[in-house]
């Protein structure tokens, strides 16, 4: 046997013959229900879509108190990333630290989520670029010491193209952000990591559907991340690691795309 040989040992000569792609079974409305347009629909993973806020996850429940926390916000100026820091400051986290690249939408969501006892602050950053992203660590490690919970949010949504219609650079946008955007953060992020440091990354039910039309590059840069943030939850096993699929939100990102959505979280 030659080493050829060994080596064609692993490869099936067999074409691969993708038959049909599987629907996502959809789910009924809960009784009493409004039926929701048919992308939500196909978008739900649970019996029931909540669009308000309830008594268990509310920030203001004691036993969701952040007292004490520290969080880190990646495109906490805009959307649900906004919104997510100002649950952490109603719900009395230590400090609330938002970037993003956009300084006077930074700056007005800290001045919207202050809240007494809370420490916000903002810096103006890209997450692509690692110096840009290493100093706002520093800088927060400086004031606070401990950064307890990381929430990995920002991210881009291409133009809603045909693969055949989309610029590379539109497309490879998405992997610059939702990858090597999150990459950069979370590698920074583990460095400071105790035992209980917490990420949650803001991923996609569009990684996981099987096809909408249009969405190859955010869908599949989503997917990766999501692979990547099961790596590091086994091998970052101090850390407790979550992905999170936060529903559909009319927000800048969906504005834009014209993404049908569920919940509009204003500006
Ligand atoms: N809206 C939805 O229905 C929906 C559904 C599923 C998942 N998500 C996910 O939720 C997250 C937030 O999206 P959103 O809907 O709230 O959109 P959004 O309002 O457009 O917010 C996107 C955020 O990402 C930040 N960002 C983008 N590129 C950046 C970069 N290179 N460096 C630093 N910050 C950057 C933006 O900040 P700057 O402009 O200041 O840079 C902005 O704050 C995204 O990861 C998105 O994929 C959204």
């Amino acid at each position: 046997m030659t080493a050829l040989d060994g080596l064609s040992l692993g490869f099936s000569t067999t074409p691969l013959v993708i038959t049909s792609i599987p629907e996502l079974p959809l789910m009924a409305p809960a009784d009493g229900e409004e039926p929701l347009n048919e992308h939500v629909e196909a978008y739900r993973f649970t019996k029931i879509v909540h669009e308000t806020v309830y008594d268990s996850v509310s920030p203001l429940n004691p036993n969701n108190s952040a007292v004490g926390k520290v969080v880190v916000v990646t495109g906490g100026g805009k959307g649900i990333g906004k919104a997510v820091a100002s649950a952490f400051a109603l719900s009395g986290a230590t400090g609330v630290v938002l970037l993003g690249r956009d300084k006077a939408a930074l700056e007005a969501s800290r001045e919207e989520i202050q809240s007494p006892g809370v420490k916000v602050l903002c810096y103006a950053a890209d997450i692509t670029v690692p110096d840009q992203v290493r100093a706002v660590f520093k800088a927060a490690l400086d004031i606070f010491g401990h950064i307890d919970v990381l929430i990995n949010n920002a991210g881009y949504l291409s133009a809603a193209k045909d693969f055949d219609q989309i610029s590379i650079e539109d497309y490879w946008e998405s992997f610059e952000v939702n990858v090597k955007g999150g990459i950069v953060v979370t590698l920074e992020y583990v460095k400071t990591a105790q035992p209980g440091s917490t990420i949650v990354n803001m991923s996609s039910a569009a990684a996981h559907v099987s096809f909408y039309q249009g969405y190859s590059s955010y869908s599949s840069s989503k997917l990766a991340f999501w692979r990547i943030m099961e790596f590091v939850q086994h091998e970052c096993p101090q850390m407790r690691t979550f992905n999170l699929n936060p529903g559909t939100c009319l927000t800048d990102m969906t504005r834009k795309s014209g993404f049908p959505t569920q919940t509009d979280l204003g500006k």
